[in-house]
């Protein structure tokens, strides 16, 4: 495992980037401010973006305050960095009109993802991508299940080779937002009280989530897949520059709060050994491997900014098989931090306001 020091105030910028945080009273908004604090990345002023609900709500932001303005109403003029996760809709309505006002757009949201002028990124990945402006002024930061799948693949294609992935995902409650793990939390309590209460009022996860999986999310396509599973196909391809590469997932909701998990197995084209491939994945930025016990959405949790890989194996009748488990944070690893991330490398590279 080796750390990654933020890039950010290292290299010297005329001064640190004006921010404006697109959905900055939310789930991954809110982590986002916490990282921009443990990570100390330099800043010259924070605007805080939500819903007209939140306008006019004095919020604390690292180094101060800020009062929330709403989105509808809002300009980006002087805005360098502009970070959205808000929803798709309200990107693809949103991020342009920041991107034309000069700021580079992070977007965490789908709005972007397949855009050929806006690269979608995992700075240990592709991050070299960042190193001019996107033609659109935007990029996209991938979803939260595929950042880090394609941080273990990427090795593994370059030292193996890629024939084929199947992944199943155990996701948590708060890739929800706010809301859902509000609802987990208050059906979890219903149901300790009373097994047979109702599954709550219009669940954001169909039957409800306590006690229960539910082998759908986001929307259901026409061919059977849901759209959560065609992102981590698309994206996967787009990260890591295969366009064909065969890869199917499953994915499931369950009921954790936090911490998202995912079973894959994946065909390789060279006889992999076990000992040699756990050494490759634990050389790899902030990626923890557990050789004794495996990880788990709890237990992961005291280290937040890895990837943590346990049950690493090849198939006893197939070498060219190799299985393993991964836990990400999906509010951090799968959304806010590899969007800060994705801020200090191009701050790093100056393309971004203010460092320019
Ligand atoms: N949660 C994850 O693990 C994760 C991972 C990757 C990507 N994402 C993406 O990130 C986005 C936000 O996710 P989240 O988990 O932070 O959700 P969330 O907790 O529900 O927060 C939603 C944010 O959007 C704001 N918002 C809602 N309606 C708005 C409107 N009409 N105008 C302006 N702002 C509005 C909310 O402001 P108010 O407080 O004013 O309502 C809030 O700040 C989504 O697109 C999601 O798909 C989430």
């Amino acid at each position: 495992m080796t750390a990654t020091l933020p890039e950010t105030t290292a290299r010297a910028t005329a001064r640190p980037p004006r921010i404006a945080l697109v959905g900055g009273t939310g789930a991954v908004g809110r982590t986002f401010l916490e990282l921009i604090a443990q990570r100390g990345f330099a800043f010259e002023s924070i605007r805080l973006v939500a819903s007209p609900r939140s306008a006019g709500r004095t919020l604390p932001v690292p180094g101060g305050t800020a009062v929330v303005e709403s989105l509808e109403t809002c300009d980006f003029d002087g805005v360098d960095l502009a970070f959205f996760s808000a929803g798709t809709p309200l990107s693809a309505a949103h991020a342009p009109r920041a991107a034309a006002a000069g700021a580079l757009v992070v977007d965490n949201t789908n709005a972007f993802r397949m855009d050929p002028a806006s690269p979608l990124v995992v700075p240990q990945v592709n991050g070299d991508l960042l190193a001019r402006r996107p033609e659109s002024g935007i990029v996209a930061n991938p979803n939260c299940s595929t950042i880090p799948l394609a941080r273990l693949l990427k090795p593994i294609q370059e030292r193996y080779g890629l024939d084929r992935v199947t992944v199943s995902t155990y996701q948590a409650a708060s890739g929800g937002g706010q809301s859902g793990i509000d609802e987990l939390r208050a059906d979890t309590a219903a149901r300790l009280a009373d097994f047979s209460a109702p599954a709550p009022e219009d669940s954001k996860f169909g039957p409800g989530l306590a006690f229960n999986v539910v082998p759908a999310i986001d929307k259901l396509l026409e061919h059977g897949g849901t759209l959560e599973e065609q992102k981590m196909r698309q994206e996967s391809r787009r990260i890591l520059d295969l366009g064909s590469l065969d890869l199917t997932a499953t994915c499931v909701r369950v009921p954790v709060v936090n911490g998202h998990s995912e079973a894959v197995v994946i065909d390789v084209q060279q006889e992999a050994d076990v000992r040699e491939l756990t050494t490759l994945l634990d050389a790899q930025e902030e990626v923890r491997v557990w050789r004794e016990g495996w990880p788990t959405p709890r237990t992961a949790a005291a280290e937040p900014d890895l990837v943590h890989v346990g049950r690493v194996r090849t198939d006893p009748e197939n070498p060219r098989r190799v299985l393993l488990w991964l836990v990400a944070d999906n509010l951090r690893i799968g959304a806010a931090l590899n969007a800060l991330q994705i801020a200090e490398k191009a701050v790093a590279h100056g393309i971004v306001g203010g460092s320019r």
